[in-house]
């Protein structure tokens, strides 16, 4: 299910219900001019790199063609895309719920058939979502 894997790449590009993860350095640390120092809590946001145009062309267009050629779908860990977290701590559930999603989605598509209930609209602030949580009509598909 080679598209699918772009959906979801995109849907938790765009939307990912984790936005980042919080670290606590052990040592002072040095980087790119800045020094954390010992003991700081830091957030290290996804989404900042994930919605980032110097990274992904477009970056607030949900666009799941863009991951056609590029195979970090199964790698789950490129420089600037990090759904589930990376290196030690990297979540070990990666692969199930690219199953479970996949196995949803495949079931949502085609068995059923659905319809906007209510214009809506995607914002992007403080989490992506969209303003009525898009209600929609669905129906099963005959
Ligand atoms: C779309 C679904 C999921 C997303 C986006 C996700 C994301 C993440 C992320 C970003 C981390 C790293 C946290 C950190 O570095 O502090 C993490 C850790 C973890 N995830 Fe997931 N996860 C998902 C599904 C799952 C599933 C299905 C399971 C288990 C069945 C799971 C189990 C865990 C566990 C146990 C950790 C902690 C690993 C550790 O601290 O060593 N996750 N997840």
């Amino acid at each position: 299910m080679p598209f699918t894997q772009c959906v979801i790449n995109e849907t938790l590009r765009v939307a990912n219900i984790i936005s980042g993860v919080f670290r606590r350095t052990v040592a002072d640390v040095n980087i790119k001019g800045y020094t954390i120092p010992k003991g700081w809590k830091v957030f290290a946001s996804f989404r900042a790199v994930h919605l980032d145009h110097d990274h992904f062309k477009d970056a607030r267009t949900f666009n799941p063609w863009r991951w056609k050629d590029n195979n970090l779908g199964t790698s789950c860990s490129g420089n600037f895309y990090t759904p589930f977290g990376g290196g030690p701590r990297l979540c070990p559930g990666y692969e199930l719920a690219r199953v479970e999603i996949s196995v949803f989605l495949h079931h949502l598509v085609t068995q059923f058939s659905w319809v906007p209930a209510e214009e809506d609209k995607l914002v992007f602030f403080p989490t992506t979502r969209t303003q009525k949580r898009f209600p929609i009509n669905l129906q099963r598909r005959r």
